[in-house]
């Protein structure tokens, strides 16, 4: 089968050195890719900027912004029957980036931000996306309400939350700790191992679902 998955975060420039981001390593997105290959699919990583080494048998698109990953999603979903969201995509963007770099004249400096488009929520209605579709929550309060949500507002056959309030996983650590929700109402628990691990265990869920 073919997938398409999503990895590290989204930098979106305020000028020409400097960009608003967050703390995702893409640790969690590439461990997924690895594990899919190691079961004989083929993977497109779309992948945000990382100082990972991307698998050498994934077919790679680097890109930076929110916007350029929308792009590369929609034009790749196309031939993917499984795709996996869990790139930290900004949910805003500078609305005027300046074309120098902005100079400290003044006490305070006020950017305004607008939205970026929603990626995961532009799959099924905007992509025309009929595969195996798999979210990502990153939720630090009222996990359970809020991935259930997400799974439904956005189609998804299947959201992995986890809990990014904990110092132990989530953002740039080795380890993760998730909880599976299937769109039939059922949920797993995946405790806290090394992402590989997390990785090939939501593999074999994807699997079982399929
Ligand atoms: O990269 P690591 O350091 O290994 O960390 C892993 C992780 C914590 C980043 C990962 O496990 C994770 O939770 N990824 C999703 C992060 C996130 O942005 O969650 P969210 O709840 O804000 O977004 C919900 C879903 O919508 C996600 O699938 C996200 O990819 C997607 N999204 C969000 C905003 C947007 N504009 N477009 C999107 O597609």
């Amino acid at each position: 089968m073919r997938f398409l998955i999503t990895a590290g975060p989204t930098r979106e420039p305020i000028d020409p050195v400097r960009f608003l981001s967050n703390r995702s390593s893409g640790k969690m997105g590439y461990a997924l890719a690895d594990g899919a290959l190691s079961m004989g699919h083929e993977v497109h990583l779309i992948t945000g900027p990382v100082s990972l080494e991307p698998p050498h048998d994934a077919v790679v698109t680097a890109v930076e912004s929110a916007s350029e990953m929308f792009e590369a999603v929609k034009r790749e979903i196309k031939t993917a029957d499984v795709a996996i969201f869990c790139a930290a995509v900004s949910d805003y963007r500078i609305e005027e980036v300046a074309e120098e770099k902005i100079k400290k004249n003044d006490d305070e400096l006020v950017l305004r931000l607008v939205k970026t488009p929603d990626i995961l929520g532009s799959t099924r209605t905007e992509f025309n996306f009929d595969g195996y579709l798999v979210g990502f929550a990153a939720e630090t309060e009222n996990l359970e309400a809020n991935a259930a949500e997400k799974l439904r507002r956005k189609g998804c056959n299947l959201l992995v939350a986890n809990d990014v309030s904990r110092s132990d996983i989530g953002f740039d650590h080795n380890e993760n700790e998730v909880r599976l929700f299937f769109a039939d109402g059922r949920r797993e628990e995946i405790p806290r191992a090394e992402k590989g691990e997390i990785a090939a265990k939501i593999l074999a869920a994807i699997e079982g679902d399929l």
